[in-house]
């Protein structure tokens, strides 16, 4: 589903914030956007700039559910049968993306905005940077990127990724395209990271369609529905990014990172602006659910796992809730070292029954209470490799962050005190018990 569909279907759904009072990309949105959170957002008079602003599309499950023509509950299936069978998307000789193009590349004509007094600059927040690796093809993922001039962009390339490994190996520029207002289901392939080679705009058209057209002056191929395609090459000249604030909510330090010069700006007529705040929902929930199913499969290589959750209070990155249906006394530690290799940045993971409703924090808590005991069923794994996002790892620069990692297996007990399996009769006995409706 492209931009303007999603707009349309959530303003009939009554789900769309409509802002008609003139705003300020400059701090002004920013502080809007966080007081509705979770919520989709369009701007309809931007301070300064022709171009409405739209942010918050990707801030609730029920958004992707909505644009993926499936219930929440069945995303991680969804997104599991993509990864599992990409569909190499279609070439169209035109498209909306490319109805203008500027007779001058200027960044400054963009509403791009300005998040927090302490940031680096005005920052591009849902940009999906299309590159190609020399040995492994095409490959696209999100990069915040600061505006320095009207030409040019710091971007933010974590080192080992898809991008920056394409960047490492090219001596000269890599051409890039930056897509800004990209389908739905391009958003989401975006921040996957499938094995080196696999295309994910393949797992973007295997969600929805999504057609590709060439780009105006750069060998590459970006999704035809986009609102805004910048052309460019990232460069090797080095500059300070940063300070900005990261998906945990704290400030991300200053490093040197690539410049990225833009050539050609082409865009659909009447473009809209996307922005994503920063630190909140829609930022987490990109980056943990293409996570859900990884972690998934892995569990399912040792036992029958039902569905994966990463919780919300886990930025959806560091804590899992793994709903198993438990055939084995070990299921559950078993279950614990797969989520663990599932989602490598994954820090704590409790391991539920079928009967424990996996998206309700009080019903995780209450199946702790009533049937984990600590001496027992508590995995602690010391010194592993870390989430480089977690403030409380222990990072030391050029070395994989490290930490200590902890599993809960809160299933149902079949081993009793005594030694003894109990039987299915005893162990209906650890069953919530519901009044009547
Ligand atoms: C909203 C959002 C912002 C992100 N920002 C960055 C970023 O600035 N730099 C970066 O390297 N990765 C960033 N990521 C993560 C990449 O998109 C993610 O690592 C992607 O899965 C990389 O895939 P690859 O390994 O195939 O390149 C961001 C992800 C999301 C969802």
């Amino acid at each position: 589903m492209n931009l303007r569909e999603f707009i349309a279907t959530a303003r009939d759904k009554n789900w769309l914030v409509v802002i008609e009072a003139e705003a300020d990309p400059d701090l002004e949105m920013a502080r809007i956007l966080s007081k509705h959170d979770g919520k989709p957002v369009l701007f309809t008079r931007v301070k300064g700039y022709p171009y409405p602003v739209v942010a918050g599309i990707c801030s609730d499950r029920a958004y992707f559910a909505l644009a993926l023509g499936v219930s929440p509950e069945r995303l991680l299936f969804t997104l599991a049968e993509a990864l599992a069978h990409p569909v190499s998307p279609p070439l169209v000789e035109s498209a909306p993306c490319q109805e203008m193009v500027e007779a001058k590349a200027d960044l400054t004509t963009l509403p791009i905005l300005h998040h927090l007094p302490g940031d680096a600059g005005p920052y591009v927040t849902a940009g999906v940077l299309v590159v190609k690796d020399p040995d492994y093809g095409r490959n696209i993922a999100f990069h915040r990127l600061l505006r320095l001039d009207e030409r040019r962009f710091a971007a933010r390339l974590v080192e080992g990724r898809g991008t920056h490994t394409a960047w490492s190996k090219t001596p000269g520029d890599l051409e890039v395209a930056i897509c800004l207002g990209a389908p739905i289901q391009v958003l989401i392939a975006a921040a996957t990271s499938p094995s080196k080679g696999v295309d994910e705009l393949s797992i973007a058209h295997a969600l929805a369609p999504t057609p590709l057209v060439k780009c105006r002056t750069k060998d590459l191929e970006v999704p035809a529905e986009c609102e805004f395609i910048l052309e460019g090459r990232l460069t090797h000249q080095m500059v300070a990014e940063g300070p900005f604030i990261d998906l945990t909510e704290t400030w991300d330090i200053v490093r040197q990172q690539p410049v990225i010069e833009i050539d050609c700006i082409t865009h659909r007529r009447q473009p809209i602006y996307q922005a994503l705040l920063p630190g909140k929902l829609e930022h987490k929930l990109l980056m943990g659910l293409p996570r859900e199913p990884t972690i998934y499969a892995a569990v399912n290589e040792v036992c029958d796992c039902r569905n994966v959750y990463l919780t919300a209070g886990g930025m959806s990155w560091l804590h899992a809730v793994v709903q198993i249906a438990k055939r084995h006394p070990d299921d559950g530690p078993r279950a614990i070292e797969a989520a663990f290799r599932g989602h490598t940045s994954l820090k704590h993971v409790v391991v539920v029954d079928e009967d424990v409703d996996l998206f309700n924090p009080a019903a995780v808590e209450w199946a702790i209470a009533t049937r984990f005991q600590a001496n027992r069923d508590l995995v602690v794994l010391d010194d592993q490799p870390s989430s480089s996002l977690d403030p409380s790892a222990t990072h030391v620069p050029g070395q994989k962050s490290r930490t200590s990692k902890m599993g809960l297996d809160a299933t149902i007990p079949w081993l009793a005190p005594d030694g003894h399996w109990r039987s299915e009769e005893e162990r209906a006995a650890f069953w919530r018990v519901e009044y009547e409706s």
